[in-house]
């Protein structure tokens, strides 16, 4: 990308900070001249293959009317630009895990995984699929929206029904790879159409990272984004869920579960999954309501390094820290290296390809082995 424009908007608003680098742009922080109000700006070169920030933006105008998302200030193409104007967010949910030593409480865990269902049933009740379901993408809002998490990066979102007739887009196979490899769900790997079931799929996933800080197909052995992807997706297929789910209420196993049985238009059922995570709350005994996780002070995290980061965390975690995170300007994104990160996000100019255990695993649940698909607008590491 050539280098930030000093102003947008037609000079409006001046780019201060960098947020965070996407897989198709760059995110800075901007203030408006006038006001002095924050704004977020998101960048994407003209010259780029597969442009998306425009139907980016569409979709969120097309999502204005739902709660915990950010709202288009404006958009335009200025210099070699796309530009995006949108609500300036606060710290990601990878950054909360991160400074919560990798490890999010119980009770953390269920109060986000509450919210986030909650995001994604509205995202679909408005025909719309995100098909990029990462922690990455789940911002806690600022100031008097500190307590809510907002859903961001429509980039990659399709409609999944026609808004006036309500006819639900044709199954396909063959399909190459859209979202991100560490928790695209089996179906996703095996090249199918991407539906309601897939963005659920990736949430069950996201669940148990933040319990367990890692995903067993996570670090596998260095090798080509090729083989990675496929080995992401075997030992995805591999691992019965009552393993990836060990030590965890079962909950969460019969999240997945349910998942994966629905099928592609099936519309899921959101209140049978709320109670589920209300489950969990009854049989251990917490309470959802009160504090986040995030209300603690990550300013500081920031400013140590990684060992005494942790030792520091371990400490705030058993005391009971007050002052809100989402006012922190001085915002730092992390770039967690391995298959979810953004931060070197890849094409991979291959679709999904099955080993014969895989197949036979497809074969039994009823799914259909595809062959390699083309195109893909994959975020692999
Ligand atoms: N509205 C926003 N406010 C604050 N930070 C943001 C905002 N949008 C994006 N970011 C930061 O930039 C990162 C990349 O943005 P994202 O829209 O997800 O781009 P990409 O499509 O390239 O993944 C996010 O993970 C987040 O850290
Ligand atoms: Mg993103």
């Amino acid at each position: 990308m050539a280098s930030k424009p000093e102003t947008v908007g037609q000079g409006r608003w001046s780019l201060t900070k960098r947020l965070g680098a996407g897989s198709f742009g760059e995110i800075f922080m901007a203030e408006d001249r006038s006001s002095s109000l924050k704004v977020a700006v998101k960048l994407e070169d003209t010259a780029t293959k597969s442009p998306q920030l425009f139907a980016e933006a569409k979709i969120l105008r097309s999502l204005r009317e739902l709660p915990a998302l950010p709202r288009v200030i404006w958009y335009g193409t200025e210099e070699s630009y796309n530009i995006l104007v949108m609500t300036l967010l606060g710290h990601s949910l990878e950054e909360i895990l991160n400074a919560a030593a990798r490890q999010m409480s119980l009770r953390g865990t269920v109060q986000v995984a509450e919210e986030m269902l909650l995001r994604v049933e509205d995202v679909h009740s408005k025909d719309v699929i995100h098909r990029d379901i990462k922690p990455e993408n789940f911002l806690v809002g600022r100031n008097t929206e500190a307590r809510s998490l907002f859903i961001i990066d429509f980039g990659l979102a399709k409609k999944y029904r026609d808004v006036r007739t309500g006819v639900h887009i044709p199954y396909k196979e063959e399909k190459s790879l859209t979202g991100t490899a560490r928790y695209a769900s089996l179906n996703t790997h095996l090249g199918l159409e991407q539906s309601r079931r897939d963005d659920l799929e990736a949430l069950g996933y996201i669940f148990i990272y933040l319990q367990k800080g890692k995903l067993p197909w996570q670090g596998l052995p260095k090798s080509s984004h090729k083989d990675q992807y496929r080995g992401i997706m075997e030992t995805k297929m591999r691992t019965a869920l009552p393993v990836l789910c060990k030590d965890l209420p079962p909950e969460f196993c019969s999240f997945l579960q349910y998942c994966r049985m629905l099928k592609f238009e099936e519309t899921p059922d959101y209140t049978y999954l709320k109670r589920l995570l209300k489950q969990i709350c009854i049989a251990n005994k917490i309470t959802t309501f009160g504090k986040f996780d995030w209300e603690v002070d990550l300013s500081e995290v920031r400013s140590c390094s990684s060992g005494e980061k942790k030792k520091r965390q371990r400490r705030k975690s058993v005391s009971t820290h007050r002052k809100s995170i989402a006012i922190a300007e001085n915002r730092k994104v992390s770039k967690t290296q391995g298959e979810g990160s953004n931060s070197t996000a890849t094409k991979v100019a291959m679709g999904p390809r099955l080993s014969q255990e895989a197949r036979a695993r497809a074969g039994r649940s009823g799914r259909v082995s595809p062959l390699p698909g083309k195109g893909s607008r994959c975020r692999l590491f």
